[in-house]
């Protein structure tokens, strides 16, 4: 185990599964004490990870790490603050908190998609960060800095909020959200030295990704768009998180941190 987060409590959104399970092992492997919190404790189906019956919180205690566990929609307010309160009085203060929830649909043009896919795109990629960031910092503000920093936020965008996905209108929209109240945020907190960072995935292979991946034809146009010989893994993005949940980025905040193998370079 090495030690960038020793002592440093972090809470994960949708941790069950593809990044957010990657996230939480990446930084519970640096020390920290990770609050895992999903939908559903068991991972996806159809995921690619290799321990994938395990659920995130039990993989880190039988690697000698501390986790907890709780059930969380990250779209409901009350939810959210519940989870937070719930890692300060396990663990006695905040230090990291990775807003990673998010779904995908389906391929649509705006034409086809309907009302509720957006509600539901909205609400779990968009208003979960708001909600997220807002009950973090809350609680981030009543703490001294530990390591030059009161608390750090990595919010899990998309390069769909950085450019336009062909076909996907509500899961860009609610990205672009993410991104911009990233950066506010960060205008905001940082003269309380909260950072608040993303980063934006390309596309990757986790269990939101399977359709893609196994539709020959989308396949195909993925790796010709993406200039990296391959695409991108959750433990890819889990490092970029780790760089920015860390004091290694001391003075990064409102930044958006592409892991994209070049997709948005162009
Ligand atoms: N996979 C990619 O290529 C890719 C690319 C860019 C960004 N992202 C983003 O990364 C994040 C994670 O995606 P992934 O690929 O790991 O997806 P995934 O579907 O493999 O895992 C998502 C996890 O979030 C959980 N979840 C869904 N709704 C939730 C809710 N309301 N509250 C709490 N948890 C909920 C799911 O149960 C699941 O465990 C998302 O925000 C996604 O938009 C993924």
């Amino acid at each position: 185990m090495a030690n960038k987060l020793l002592d440093k409590v972090a809470v994960v959104t949708g941790s069950s599964s593809g990044n957010g399970r990657a996230i939480a092992l990446a930084l519970a492997t640096e020390g920290a004490s990770v609050v895992c919190s999903d939908i559903r404790r068991d991972a996806r189906e159809g995921g690619y990870e290799s321990d994938i019956l395990t659920p995130t919180d039990e993989v880190i205690r039988a690697n000698g790490g501390k986790a907890e566990y709780v059930e969380t929609n990250a779209a409901d307010f009350a939810a959210m603050e519940n989870l937070i309160n719930f890692a300060v009085s396990s663990f006695g203060r905040l230090d990291v908190m990775v807003n990673n929830a998010g779904i995908f649909t389906s391929l649509h043009t705006i034409v086809d998609e309907t009302e509720d896919e957006y509600d539901r795109t909205m609400a779990v990629n968009a208003k979960s960060v708001w909600l997220g960031c807002k009950f973090a910092i809350r609680q981030m503000l009543t703490q001294e800095p530990v390591d030059g920093s009161r608390g750090r936020v990595v919010n899990i965008a998309s390069i769909g909020g950085l450019v336009g996905l062909a076909a996907e209108p509500g899961y860009c929209a609610a990205k672009g959200a993410v991104v911009n109240l990233t950066r506010q945020l960060a205008v905001d907190f940082a003269p309380e030295r909260i950072n608040v960072n993303a980063v934006c995935p390309g596309f990757l292979a986790t269990a939101m990704v399977r359709p893609f991946l196994e539709d020959p034809e989308l396949n195909k146009a993925l790796h010709e768009k993406s200039p990296w010989p391959e695409l991108g893994t959750a433990e890819d993005v889990a490092k970029a998180t780790l760089f920015l949940a860390s004091s290694d980025a001391r003075w990064a905040t409102g930044s958006m941190l592409t892991v994209d193998g070049g997709f948005t370079a162009p």
